[in-house]
């Protein structure tokens, strides 16, 4: 059952209009999407307190089951939400979809990059390469960062007008071009 929403306008909350003074309820699919995004983080963050500590057996498995798992997520992503999201009217400046698309392939880049370096990897690990490697790593975390909150801020707003069952709760309105005449009853 999704949760009803106090933003009832087609903006997807993309800049300030008198709704956003509402309390706003998310629909399960918002929260579940951003709780996607914590779940990866923590994971991100488990392998690099393995890697810290040494634990650089554990810190690989971690790695690469944060990389399948982000993977998963935004194949979800690609295939189910920004399709939809290419047929909103409007798509706010930073959010369009193809912004969304290009970011996706540098991440799966990056990742690919960290999955040949830590096949490598051999333990123990030298205090200079552990650096390196965690020096490297800001990159990834810092596109995540960026890339997250651009979803959270445009793409998954959308998800609010959807039910649990993926069925259009409010179609935007579309502009319509016999406004000012008096419409048809069908
Ligand atoms: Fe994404
Ligand atoms: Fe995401």
């Amino acid at each position: 059952m999704t949760t009803a929403t106090q933003h009832h306008c087609s903006c997807r909350g993309t800049h300030s209009c008198a709704h956003e003074s509402a309390p706003r309820l998310r629909s399960n699919a918002y929260v579940a999407m951003v709780g996607a995004h914590d779940v990866l983080d923590e994971a991100f963050a488990a392998h690099q307190d393995a890697l810290v500590e040494g634990r650089v057996l554990e810190a690989k498995e971690r790695f690469f089951a944060f990389r399948d798992a982000l993977l998963d997520h935004m194949q979800i992503e690609d295939d189910q939400l920004l399709p939809v999201y290419a047929l909103m009217p409007d798509p706010p400046v930073g959010g369009g979809v193809d912004v969304f698309r290009a970011e996706h392939d540098r991440i799966r880049k990056l990742l690919g990059e960290f999955s040949g370096l830590f096949e490598r990897l051999q333990a123990p690990l030298a205090s200079r390469d552990l650096v390196t490697v965690i020096e490297r790593q800001r990159l990834l975390k810092h596109v995540l960062e960026h890339h997250n909150l651009r979803e959270q801020t445009h793409l998954y707003p959308m998800l609010d007008q959807f039910d649990d069952k993926g069925m259009l709760l409010r179609l935007p309105t579309p502009p319509c071009p016999d406004l000012g005449r008096t419409a048809h009853a069908v």
